[in-house]
C-alpha cells in the first residue's frame, strides 16, 4: 500500500513540497491549511497533472485533521515566514502557537506518524516538539529539516 503524507501548510514550502512527492511518486499527499480554498485548490491542480505525468498518486487538500488520519509522515510548514527585516526569531511567538495547535490536532488523527518540522526557528521548534513528544507514550518520532543558511 502506498504511504500518506499529510503536509500542513500550503503555501511555498508545503505546496513545494507535496509538488516533489507527487512527482516522485512516493506517497499519497494531504495538503491542509486554515485558509479555505487554498490547499483545495492547489491539490486539484497537482492531482490533474498526475495522468500528464504518467504518475498516480491521490492528492487532496483540506480543512479537516480527519482527512489525515493514520498518515504515515506529517510535514509541519504551516507559520509565517521572515519578511523583510525580520530575523528568524522574530517568527517564534506566533510560529510556536501554530505548532502546538497543528501538531496537537495532526498527531491525534495520526498517533504513529513520523514529524517533519519545516517552520522556522526550526531549532525552537524542533526542540519543543522534542519536550511535548517525551510526554506520550509510545513516544512520537521526529525529523527537523535543517534550516537553510
Ligand atoms: N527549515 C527550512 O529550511 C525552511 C525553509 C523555508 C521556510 N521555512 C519556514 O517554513 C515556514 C513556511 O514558509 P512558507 O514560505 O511556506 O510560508 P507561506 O506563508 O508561503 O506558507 C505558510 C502557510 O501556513 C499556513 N498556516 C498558518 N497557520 C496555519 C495553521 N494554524 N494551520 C494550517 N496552516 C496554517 C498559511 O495559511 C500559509 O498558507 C516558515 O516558518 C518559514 O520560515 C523553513
Amino acid at each position: 500500500m502506498r504511504k500518506k503524507v499529510t503536509i500542513v501548510g500550503s503555501g511555498n514550502v508545503g505546496a513545494t513540497a507535496a509538488h516533489w512527492i507527487a512527482s516522485k511518486e512516493l506517497a499519497d499527499v494531504v495538503l491542509i491549511d486554515i485558509i479555505e480554498g487554498v490547499p483545495q485548490g492547489k491539490g486539484l491542480d497537482l492531482l490533474e497533472s498526475m495522468p500528464i505525468e504518467k504518475r498516480d498518486c491521490r492528492i487532496i487538500g483540506t480543512q479537516d485533521y480527519a482527512d489525515t488520519a493514520n498518515s504515515d509522515i506529517v510535514v509541519i510548514t504551516a507559520g509565517i515566514p521572515r519578511k523583510p527585516g525580520m530575523s528568524r526569531d522574530d517568527l517564534l511567538n506566533t510560529n510556536h502557537k501554530i505548532m502546538k495547535d497543528v501538531v496537537g490536532k495532526a498527531i491525534q488523527h495520526s498517533p504513529k506518524c513520523i514529524l517533519i518540522v519545516v517552520s522556522n526557528p526550526l531549532d525552537a521548534m524542533a526542540q519543543c516538539l522534542t519536550r511535548w513528544m517525551r510526554w506520550r507514550k509510545p513516544p512520537t518520532r521526529w525529523r527537523d529539516c535543517p534550516a537553510s543558511a
